[in-house]
């Protein structure tokens, strides 16, 4: 049974005290839906794993309400440092060397000694993490290889019944993607997932920031080139429609599916885009499978700043379906 709790001060104690027991509990970000256990808590660790189906080599992302929660296993160096001070709380997640002695639950990290770290702006995260005062590792609250989710119906879209709560908080997932991944125990740091915050901005901070390509990003496990993929075919820049297609589009354009049509931001803006992006492919997945349709026809988004996240997610969306 997966229980829906409230965001009410008294629920969202009774949220930390699950967690201390070994729950697993979907609980929402400013990016997406984060699937959290104690990441001091193996049995909690390997529950998560499970109930996303997710390969053991891909190792989870730790949340934490301050800096002091992190010098518990983790080594702060001045890369971070500065990163953490421009974007945090925010969406970044650091990769830092793992300390030799710390109490982090063995699978958290699949076998690596380095570790990812984010701190979430987002009040309620934060509340459950600040009671709790445990690091949670949490992953995004979906399916592996499925589309991400921004509120807590994709939640239980995947995940109904396989986790042990919900807590709703719908409307928080303003940023609408994951975080931006930044490796700073290499040299010079490298982005190893494009996302919330762009390459531009975090340029501003490290001038040398190196930003890796596809092929070589393997060095962070489970960035695989197939995830967050709805569950019907997805072309991309399209400059025309099939009969059998719906349209996602961005901006001005006068193509039209004749089925449903959605607009990620009408007005060509792509942060508004970003944040729609998730829930317009829940959707236009669940049309295409009620109406027995071929798939989604996406318009080109254009490959800049934002953009070159929404792109990356896209790119590999369509690479499910081969
Ligand atoms: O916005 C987000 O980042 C969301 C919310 C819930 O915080 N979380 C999220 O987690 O996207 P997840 O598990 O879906 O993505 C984590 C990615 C993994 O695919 C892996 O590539 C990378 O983080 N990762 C984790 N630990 C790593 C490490 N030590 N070195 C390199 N990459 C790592
Ligand atoms: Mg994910």
């Amino acid at each position: 049974m997966t229980k829906l709790y409230k965001k009410t001060k008294n629920e969202i104690a009774e949220v930390a005290n699950a967690l201390k027991e070994g729950d697993i509990i979907a609980i929402a970000t400013e990016t997406v839906y984060g699937l959290a256990g104690d990441a001091t808590n193996e049995s909690a660790v390997h529950k998560i794993y499970a109930a996303k189906q997710r390969p053991a080599v891909n190792p989870l992302i730790v949340h934490v309400s301050s800096t002091k929660q992190i010098e518990r296993f983790a080594v702060i160096n001045e890369t971070a440092q500065k990163l953490m001070d421009a974007f945090w709380p925010g969406a970044l997640t650091i990769i830092l060397d793992l300390k030799n002695s710390h109490s982090i639950a063995p699978s958290v990290t699949a076998g690596l000694k380095t570790i990812a770290v984010r701190m979430p702006n987002h009040e309620t995260f934060l509340a459950v993490s600040k009671t709790l005062d445990k690091p949670l590792a949490a992953p995004s609250a979906n399916l592996s290889e499925h589309l991400s989710p921004t509120c807590s119906t994709h939640v239980l879209k995947t995940l109904n019944g396989k986790i042990d709560g919900i807590l709703e908080d719908d409307d928080a997932c303003l940023v609408g993607i994951e975080s931006t991944i930044i490796d700073t125990t290499v040299s010079p740091p490298a982005i190893l997932r494009p996302g919330g915050i762009t390459q531009e901005e975090i340029k501003n901070i490290l001038p040398t920031i190196h930003h890796c390509s596809d092929d070589t990003a393997i060095k962070a496990p489970g960035q695989m080139k197939r995830h967050y993929s709805p569950q019907c075919s997805l072309r991309t820049n399209a400059t025309s429609i099939d009969a059998d297609e719906v349209l996602l589009c961005f901006g001005k354009t006068s193509l039209t599916s004749k089925h449903k049509t959605l607009n990620l931001s009408k007005r060509g803006d792509l942060k508004e885009a970003m944040h729609n992006l998730f829930d317009a492919l829940h959707v236009l997945e669940d049309f295409v499978e009620k109406k027995n349709l071929k798939g989604i026809a996406i318009t080109p988004i254009p490959d800049i700043g934002l953009g070159k996240s929404i792109n990356d997610r896209l790119r590999r969306a369509e690479n499910i379906k081969e």
